[in-house]
């Protein structure tokens, strides 16, 4: 079952409205579902009304409440078909299902995680529930009826504003909700249990009171806090800075434990992964902190960019996803360092998006077919999908922009559409024609962009030459040249940038060149010295670029760019061909070298007291393995990779010891721990500089030192994290690793830190740790966070200790995808996406990992999403 987007048709009958009772039981549920429909005008007399169904036995059906003969439908678990309804009168059809909440390990439709009933319907899971039209261009208001025992469920939520409850019968109460805002069942929610709640308000723009809960289990109420304020934060920015609104008397958020993703963003009603809602300085790192307040922000924003304008069909995911994820790095970039947010969405963007763009799992930003729609909530719709809406603001200018989002609201207010539509807004807004632009959505692939330049001093000309291609991707071997907004800054002598108005060979706007042909050369005149050219700033697009800089010149950028996020990339550039020859050298045994000039650059811009802390540690943070494994392209070794840069890195810890030194002392915090930007950028670069020094004083004893003095989970854990992983058979590292569990053995989340950072301990040892932890007292294989926290980070996260040369790893990681994939297997088809880089691997491992991938297809009983996966990677 293939399904392609050109196939999309309007569904046959208009659902004009919902009306659900849920009776709530642990292992039998009974669902009434009450439709009203009428046939769509035009549609042919004979058409059937077909609902989707998933898993589901139909247990009575009314036709206008009398009972439907068994003649006039079909029911099997996949469907329910009814035939012979009227020509255009509306008709009510009343559907009754009985489903197991208990035994749903998928966490699809209604689950139970914890003693609490929870929903997750995005994408197809609303059809797990009962029978229905279940697409999301299908939009009604809903009227919901919660009945369950009152002791076990003293909280009954759903959608929209509350209604009423009351007892209903012997132990049993009832709770009523109603959503006025039509919308598609992929946003419906329901939650019941015994949850705690914390309460606030926000008064929006136009004097109305919302009314803000939480829902945690019992205890976690003080770890709401940060949560909570982010929340509202979150309503106030999309108020002043997109002119949006909330729209109901409540807003809702329910923190639960077993969840397949992030977040959900069901209106009204949005339901959490709790390590995104949950913090306090003693559990919670900055990192932690930061996740929140962009997961709890990206949620709300789908309030408009989602749910108020949704999806016409799956395959413009994108729509939302892209633009809710550009909305909430806005609001971060806001709240926070925008170059500094600037340069971890680049990272994030390089390390997830990049591979899986130049791999066999390779499709466009709005894809044109699926076997499996959960496979396609990816970097890709998300990341590239956001890094599309930024392009749009880049090309249009910060007003036409924001003109074409007004636009899209108003237009577009309470339907489901399409890119096209979205695209359309800024073309009637800017006058400017997007068609080419349009490209972004259709081509998949990491453009690359050749550059050279001339200069000619005599004619005070600088030229600079730019060529595109578009690298072949699976099902598209030819593409076309794309519109690529590049910002630039040519940086004179003296670090002054230099005004570039006349410009020939191309549209230039204000600091951006539009390259739209294949090859295109932009000649500049008056310009009195050769100048350094600064590319791609603020990484304006998500493309590779190809330039060979000279040592110098990438240092008079990192010195001299205004745009932090360049001087970053310029470090950046400059050390990746050092790492490149590590990794090389390494291979060959021969000594690893570092050109002087990377050391000076990096000490320089991390020890300069005017630049922010967090900035000069993003500095300190050298390329990763994974991406000095993209630089090399192919027959990679990731061994050789890992010890070529360790190499550099204790060449850059000896030659700057003094000054990591006084970084360490230095940024030592002056009052008690709070999870601002600042103070988090601070101990950042302490850490980094923690690092330095246990490559250059090769002793345990500042790690462990800094283990016992640490008052907060972000330097504890960044302390545990340099002993396990620096040095594993030190016994503070034993030690350390055993009090950091028994001190937080009643906290999961902290658990899952505690088998994260064991997980991607490299090297040989690895598997080893790996199992030995699978059958750890505290490992659940029933809860994602777990598995993702020790199988995920082993196979996603562990470059050595997974990429044996063996292919133990790979086994190890296929046996694990064949018992996680029975339960739930989404959570599988994600985790085995991390061998989606295979092919790059030197022969030896990718033949490993090529038999390891033809185990898991060979299995007779794989779930549509494993399948889809297995044989994509297999294939492209
Ligand atoms: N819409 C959610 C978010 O990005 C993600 C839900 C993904 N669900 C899924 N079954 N793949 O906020
Ligand atoms: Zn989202």
């Amino acid at each position: 079952q293939i399904v392609h987007l050109a196939d999309y048709r309007p569904t046959d009958f208009v659902l004009e409205r919902v009306d659900l009772t849920f009776e709530l039981d642990p292992t039998n549920t009974k669902v009434d579902a009450r439709l009203i429909f009428h046939r769509r005008e035009g549609v042919d007399l004979s058409a059937p009304l077909v609902l989707d169904g998933d898993e589901l036995a139909l247990s009575g059906l009314l036709f206008d409440q009398k009972d439907v003969p068994a003649s006039q439908y079909d029911a099997t678990p996949e469907s329910l078909i009814i035939r012979d309804l009227p020509a255009e009168a509306p008709f009510e059809i009343t559907i009754t299902t009985h489903i197991n909440p208990e035994a749903n390990t998928q966490l699809m439709g209604l689950y139970r995680t914890n003693g609490i009933y929870c929903t997750q319907c995005e994408a197809e899971g609303f059809r797990r529930i009962t029978y229905f039209p279940d697409r999301p261009d299908v939009l009604a208001p809903y009227t919901i009826t919660i009945i369950g025992d009152k002791a076990a469920n003293p909280v009954m939520l759903s959608n929209g504003n509350f209604l009423g409850g009351a007892g209903y019968d012997e132990g049993r109460a009832f709770a009523a909700w109603f959503d006025p805002h039509p919308k598609p069942s992929y946003l419906f929610a329901l939650v019941a249990g015994d949850l705690a709640v914390v309460e606030d308000t926000f008064v929006t723009m136009s004097e109305r009171e919302v009314t803000l809960k939480i829902y945690v289990e019992h205890g976690n109420e003080s770890r709401t806090a940060y949560a909570m304020d982010a929340l509202k934060r979150s309503m106030k920015w999309d108020e002043e800075r997109f002119g949006r609104e909330y729209d109901l008397d409540i807003f809702m958020i329910v923190a639960v434990s077993d969840f397949n993703m992030g977040a959900m963003e069901n209106k009204g009603l949005n339901v959490f992964n709790d390590k995104y809602v949950l913090a306090d300085p003693e559990t919670a790192t900055d990192q932690d902190y930061a996740n929140i307040e962009a997961i709890i922000a990206h949620e709300y924003f789908h309030n408009w960019t989602g749910n108020r304008i949704t999806c016409r069909d799956w395959f413009q995911l994108c729509l939302k996803e892209g633009l809710t994820v550009y909305r909430d790095h806005e609001f971060s970039a806001d709240q926070r360092s925008r170059p500094v947010k600037r340069i971890a969405e680049v990272r994030h963007l390089r390390s997830d998006q990049f591979p899986e763009d130049g791999g066999p799992l390779a499709h466009p930003v709005r894809p044109t077919t699926y076997r499996e729609i959960n496979n396609f909530y990816t970097t890709t719709v998300y990341q590239k999908g956001s890094e599309v809406t930024g392009m749009i603001a880049t090309l249009l200018g910060m007003d036409d922009f924001k003109a074409g989002m007004d636009l899209y609201f108003e237009r577009h207010d309470g339907q489901a559409v399409t890119v096209e539509d979205y695209v359309k807004c800024f073309e009637d807004v800017s006058g400017r024609d997007l068609a080419q632009f349009s490209l972004w959505y259709s081509q998949a692939g990491t453009p690359l962009v050749n550059v050279s330049t001339e200069y000619d001093q005599t004619s005070a000309t600088f030229k600079l030459s730019l060529e595109q291609m578009v690298p072949a991707t699976p099902g598209q071997p030819d593409k076309q040249p794309m519109h690529i907004p590049l910002s630039f800054a040519l940086i004179l002598d003296n670090g002054a940038i230099a005004d570039a108005t006349s410009v020939k060979g191309g549209e230039v706007t204000g600091d951006v060149l539009h390259l739209t042909d294949r090859r295109q050369t932009f000649t500049f005149t008056g310009i009195a010295s050769r100048p350094v050219l600064s590319l791609n700033r603020s990484f304006s697009a998500p493309v590779n670029i190809a330039f060979t800089q000279t040592p110098a010149d990438l240092a008079h950028i990192a010195r001299h760019d205004t745009d932090l996020f360049s001087r970053w990339q310029a470090l950046t550039d400059l050390a990746i061909p050092n790492l490149t020859k590590a990794a090389r050298d390494a291979r060959e045994g021969h000594e690893v070298t570092c050109d002087p000039a990377l050391i000076a650059a990096l000490l320089e811009a991390a020890g300069d007291d005017t630049l922010e802390p967090a900035f000069r540690a993003q500095v300190l943070a050298l390329p990763s393995e994974a991406d000095i494994g993209r630089e090399l392209g192919g027959n990679n070794d990731p061994e050789a990779i890992h010890t070529g840069r360790n190499a550099v890195l204790k060449l850059i810890a000896d030659a700057g010891e003094d000054l990591f030194k006084r970084l360490f002392s230095d940024m030592k915090a002056d009052s008690a721990y709070s999870p601002d930007a600042e103070s988090a950028g601070k101990r950042a670069l302490k850490a980094a500089a923690l690092t330095y020094l246990a490559y250059a004083e090769n002793s345990p004893q500042r790690a462990a030192e800094a283990f016992g003095a640490a008052d907060n989970m972000t330097e504890l854990s960044q302390a545990l994290t340099l002993l396990a992983h620096r040095f594993p058979e030190a016994s503070e590292t034993t030690g350390a690793l055993a009090s950091f569990l028994t001190r937080f053995d009643a906290n999961p989340l902290v658990i899952d830190k505690w088998f994260s950072l064991q997980a991607t301990m490299p090297g040989e040892d690895a598997l080893a740790r790996v199992k030995a932890l699978i059958d750890h007292p505290r490992y659940n294989a029933g809860n994602p966070n777990r598995v993702r926290a020790l199988v995920g980070m082993y196979a996603f996260s562990n470059p050595t200790g997974f990429n044996r040369r063996d292919g133990e790893g790979y086994r190890f990681l296929a046996g694990q995808i064949l018992e996680i994939d029975p339960k739930n297997p989404q959570l599988a088809a994600r985790i085995l996406t991390s061998m989606r880089s295979w092919r790059s691997l030197e022969p030896t491992r990718a033949d490993q990992a090529r038999d390891a991938l033809m185990t898991i297809e060979r299995s007779p009983s794989l779930s549509t999403d494993v399948r889809d996966i297995v044989e994509r990677m297999l294939k492209g």
